[in-house]
């Protein structure tokens, strides 16, 4: 064991690059996740939470700050450098649809990262992927399907079960649950949840719907045009948040239209502005 949380951001910077020069899309944003705990990022559109996401996993390379896990600082580190580590922190996409390879059978898609990360010999992947989707509740007659054959959760599962696979410590859900209807969403949520008390592992998820936060997080984060708000225990913030752009999300999320999940963007909009949709 060590002292350090499993997850330190500090002054994180992410920037794209444009024919205007550079777009500065997270600007100085610091947070922690611990062992275990689940942290929700919240805010409208555009305020950078995939961002934050996207550096997490270094599909992006920060433009300063620091990513520390486990008190590694992984923020510049190169890929030959970074291997190692990635299967340590994993993401699963918000597109249930678009984020699985049509070639693959459920098995060989939660098989792939293993082979990738160089664990077990072929069978012994295979059992640990066979493992994985029962446990997220495939029946053991989908596993030879592709893609195309399984519903939008059953897919949702399957990115679950993949982004597992490696035995991350961090799981970073990118509106993993939007796509989805409700019923269905409440399904995935209690999967994460059990699957946390289960393996400990610390999620951070972005969502929209502030029932899903208040649903799975024990910390949120307030994101608004790159910047960090707002962040604290999910209870004391939805309860009685400090910033005017917290309350505002959170009366857009009262909304019973929004609950039903339309046009919560919208609703944030009017909100906002005091007005009504
Ligand atoms: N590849 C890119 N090139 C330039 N700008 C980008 C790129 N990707 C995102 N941006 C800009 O960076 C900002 C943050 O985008 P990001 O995708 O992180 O927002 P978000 O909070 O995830 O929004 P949403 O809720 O709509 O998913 C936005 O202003 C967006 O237009
Ligand atoms: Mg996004």
């Amino acid at each position: 064991m060590t002292d350090h949380p499993l997850l330190a951001v500090e002054d994180l910077v992410v920037e794209y690059p444009t024919p205007r020069g550079p777009f500065r899309a997270v600007d100085q944003v610091s947070f922690r996740i611990e062992r275990g705990t689940s942290l929700a990022v919240v805010g409208e559109s555009g305020s950078g939470k995939s961002t934050i996401a996207r550096a997490l996993v270094r599909l992006l390379e920060p433009a300063s700050g620091r990513i520390l896990l486990d008190g590694t600082d992984i923020a510049h580190l190169p890929e030959r450098r970074l291997r190692p580590l990635r299967r340590r922190i994993q993401m699963v996409f918000q597109d249930p649809y678009g984020s699985l390879d049509p070639h693959l059978t459920a098995l060989q898609t939660v098989a792939e990262p293993l082979r990738l990360a160089g664990m077990g010999d072929r069978a012994e992947r295979l059992r640990r992927a066979a493992e994985l989707l029962d446990r997220v509740g495939l029946p053991n007659s989908a596993l030879e399907r592709r893609p195309a054959e399984f519903s939008g959760g059953q897919r949702q599962r399957i990115g679950i079960a993949r982004a597992l696979a490696s035995g991350p410590d961090l799981l970073v859900c990118d509106e993993a649950t939007s796509a989805l209807d409700v019923s269905v969403q409440a399904q995935v949520l209690n999967l994460l949840r059990e699957l946390q008390k289960e393996t400990g592992v610390a999620y951070l998820i972005i969502a929209h719907n502030l029932g899903v936060v208040r649903e799975i997080s024990d910390h949120v984060l307030v994101m608004r045009l790159g910047g960090l708000v707002e962040t604290g225990p999910t209870e004391s913030v939805l309860a009685t948040p400090a910033e005017p752009y917290t309350r505002a999300l959170r009366r857009a999320a009262l909304d019973p239209a929004a609950v039903r999940g339309r046009k919560p963007r919208a609703l944030l909009t009017a909100a906002l502005e005091g007005t009504r949709p």
